[in-house]
């Protein structure tokens, strides 16, 4: 049998994400409702081995959902990834009596997570909270749909002045490894090409799209480059096909960080809201190791292993839809 829970901790960790306080408050609310103690670690990882643990109480999280960032900080620890880090991190736990740990974040989290409860046995959960929307096991991830709507929300302005201009531009939005902001952001705002790295970029079907829109009079054109796009990225897509359109004056914009920050939308709030609450019930629970995420809109488990090691299905028919609406 597990032990009963009473003293739960939740931290943040890798890149914030729009909607963390939203999960950290549901977290904290359903805990206190349940009649466990709740503490916050601050600064993920490092904040765990250095003990920056405080209690949590209702007030505590009054006034956070609708900010983005995360009141608990974040960090990326070299520290946790040795055993000696591990081990003071799990001496900080120990020193507050905390007997269940839900941590949100991205991979490189529950990659953590994984190994500190196969070494000190404490139970994790996880909730994925990260603007990629790259894991396996839960359709969204908290702070995609906020970072997709500000992206097009910024690809939607430029498009104001590449109308007027009759330029053709290359904007550039974030994953790393993931392309599912870029073709959100290119199916929403009407782009002409976006470029993903889970498709191998076709140079000459991009420049043959664009110049098929030219023939059609077609004045000013977007394209959508992920940053994790192997052509490098959009300042070096630009270089590569401009000297191919110089009915066209080429730019280039990158959105950046912006897509980090800023209030969450509604889905991302309900999104952490829903997951922070069952979080806490997992734990209660007795279940352990395992990633919550929502699949066809129900509460779903994943072990860490396969939320590390699977591949999140990209769904085929949105790139052709993507190319269908382009042409
Ligand atoms: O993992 C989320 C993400 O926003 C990626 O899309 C991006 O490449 C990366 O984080 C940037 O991280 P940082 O700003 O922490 O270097």
């Amino acid at each position: 049998m597990s032990k009963e829970i009473k003293r739960v901790a939740v931290f943040t960790s890798g890149g914030d994400a729009p909607g963390m306080n939203a999960a950290v408050r549901a977290v904290v609310r359903n805990a206190t409702h349940k009649g466990l103690h709740v503490y916050g670690i601050y600064n993920g990882y490092q904040g765990m081995i250095e003990g920056k643990i405080e209690r949590l109480e209702t007030k505590s999280v009054r006034n956070i959902i609708h900010r983005g960032g995360t009141i608990l900080k974040t960090a990326r620890s070299k520290e946790f990834m040795t055993k000696a880090g591990r081990q003071r991190a799990y001496d900080s736990l120990q020193a507050f009596d905390i007997d269940g740990v839900i941590a949100c974040g991205g991979n490189g989290t529950f990659t953590g997570a994984k190994i500190f409860h196969k070494e000190f046995g404490i139970p994790f959960i996880g909730i994925p909270g990260t603007i990629d929307n790259d894991l396996y096991g839960t359709d969204f991830t908290i702070g995609f749909d906020t970072a997709v709507n500000t992206a097009v929300d910024a690809v939607d302005k430029i498009r104001d002045t590449a109308d007027s201009h009759n330029r053709l531009f290359f904007i550039e939005v974030m994953g790393r490894h993931s392309g599912y902001i870029a073709l959100y952001t290119g199916i929403g705002s009407g782009a002409s090409g976006i470029l993903l790295p889970e498709k191998s970029t076709d140079t000459k079907e991009l420049t043959d799209a664009l110049k098929k829109g030219l023939k059609r009079n077609k004045l000013f054109s977007l394209v959508v480059v992920a940053e994790g796009d192997e052509s490098g990225g959009a300042i070096q897509m630009a270089e590569k096909i401009k000297k191919e359109f110089p009915q066209y004056e080429t730019k280039v914009a990158i959105i950046g960080h912006l897509q980090r920050g800023g209030s969450p939308t509604c889905a991302d709030r309900v999104l952490a809201s829903r997951l922070g609450s069952e979080a806490v019930n997992a734990l209660i629970s007795g279940k352990t190791n395992m990633m919550l995420g929502i699949i066809n809109n129900e509460i779903a488990y994943t072990p860490f292993e396969d939320a590390i090691k699977k591949a999140k299905p990209f769904n085929k028919d949105l790139i052709q839809l993507a190319e269908v609406l382009a042409s």
